[in-house]
């Protein structure tokens, strides 16, 4: 798949079939995820991989938003390490870079994916710090849903030309 086709095929999806992702196409997910760019390359991501299905469905009880992992067959939760911070705060958008590369790698392989906001909801980051025995320096930003998708969404091109401004505002 060209990157522009996986840019545009990324849709978030929150319906997914019972067919299990092979465990080496989850590692591929998590190679891609580390690709990303970093501030200063200081790549302070770490990675939760939960595939027990009561462990999911758990984690519907603290996000109010993450029905579908009911039905999902994996869930990456992305951390930063905050020992490893070298620019203060620059660590969200190194996660950031990285879910995104998450997405697209997933739309590669087939899989239906969707991003769950954790960060910065206070008692959501409390409530996956206390479900997943985190400790203090690993703060959770955000959760992947994965699996095969049980529904088709189209692609779409959001360009606006009103939203591009050229040399001055
Ligand atoms: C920071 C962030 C938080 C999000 N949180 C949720 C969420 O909690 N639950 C959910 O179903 N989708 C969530 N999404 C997915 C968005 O709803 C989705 O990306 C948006 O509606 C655009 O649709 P698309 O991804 O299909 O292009 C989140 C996306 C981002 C970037």
């Amino acid at each position: 798949m060209k990157t522009m086709e996986a840019i545009y095929n990324r849709r978030s999806i929150r319906k997914f079939t019972a067919q299990k992702i092979k465990d080496e196409d989850i590692k591929t997910l998590l190679r891609a995820a580390m690709m990303a760019p970093t501030a200063v390359n200081a790549q302070e991501w770490e990675f939760l991989v939960i595939r027990e299905k009561e462990k999911l469905s758990e984690i519907t009880k603290i996000h109010p938003h993450s029905q579908m992992l009911k039905q999902a067959d994996a869930a990456i939760i992305i951390c930063a390490n905050m020992e490893k911070e070298i620019i203060p705060g620059y660590w969200i958008g190194d996660c950031g870079a990285c879910a995104q590369n998450i997405l697209l790698a997933a739309t590669e392989l087939g899989l239906g994916s969707v991003w769950l906001g954790v960060q910065p909801d206070k008692k959501r980051v409390e409530d996956f710090r206390k479900l997943f025995k985190l400790p203090k320096h690993i703060m959770p930003f955000n959760v992947i849903a994965l699996g095969y998708p049980a529904e088709k969404r189209d692609e779409k091109d959001r360009y606006d030309d009103k939203k591009v401004h050229l040399e001055h505002w």
